[in-house]
């Protein structure tokens, strides 16, 4: 199973995601890896330093996006669960991950901006679903705060990707929490740390992942 974690826009918490689903499902015993495509190197960075965790999560750095289908292809042979850690831009990468993967998970951070900046995404979504049309997207609202009511306009615009192209916005959501940024500095997931929420959101995430995969 290919599972990317792609969005155009940085800071949506591609890596976040990734990393947390990857320990996650490590500790479900799924052998699972994570391919960081991003020159920023968030997720091997990650990595080197988790070293002495366990379950260990491998993640290989792959930017180059032509070596890209064939690596990924072999890793799928090997691991459960392929985590493709994408790159925030429209590059040939972008089209590549959307033509070799199962599911693209679309962290948005839907009472910001960024939603706006999804139309170009989409458009490379429906070619990428000409070649691969099996490929399923899922909507994902990471930092969520509840206090905040998403706009009309926000909610509108989930429903038409919905209606137009058939992707859903997941019921579980990714709260704001510090437990996110402290897993990621102390290079584990929050499935590891002490906030309970944070952890039960994240095994739901992976439930509604399941559920919509079956
Ligand atoms: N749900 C969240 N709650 C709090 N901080 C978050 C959350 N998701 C991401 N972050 C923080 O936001 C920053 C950007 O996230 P990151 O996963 O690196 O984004 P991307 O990979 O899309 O660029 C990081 O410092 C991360 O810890
Ligand atoms: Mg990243």
């Amino acid at each position: 199973m290919i599972i990317s974690v792609t969005n155009l826009k940085w800071g949506v918490g591609k890596s976040t995601v990734s990393q947390n689903l990857a320990v996650c499902f490590a500790h479900k015993d799924y052998k699972v890896c994570i391919v960081d495509t991003d020159t920023n190197q968030t997720s091997m960075k990650w990595s080197a330093y988790r070293e002495d965790h366990l379950p260990s999560v491998p993640v290989f750095g792959i930017t180059d996006s032509d070596a890209l289908p064939k690596n990924i292809k072999a890793l799928n042979e090997d691991y459960e669960i392929v985590l493709i850690d994408g790159k925030p831009s429209l590059s040939k990468m972008t089209s590549k991950i959307l033509l070799v993967a199962d599911v693209v998970l679309i962290p948005i951070v839907a009472s910001g901006a960024d939603f706006w900046a999804m139309e170009p995404f989409i458009e490379r979504y429906e070619q990428a679903r000409t070649l691969n049309d099996d490929l399923k997207a899922l909507l994902l609202c990471n930092r969520h705060d509840a206090r905040v009511n998403l706009r009309k306009e926000v909610q509108d615009a989930m429903g038409s990707l919905h209606e137009e192209y058939g992707i859903p916005t997941l019921a579980t959501v990714l709260n704001q929490r510090v437990a996110y940024e402290e897993a990621m500095i102390k290079w584990m997931g929050v499935y590891e740390g002490k906030d309970v929420k944070a952890k039960q959101e994240v095994i739901r995430l992976i439930q509604e992942l399941e559920d919509h995969l079956e």
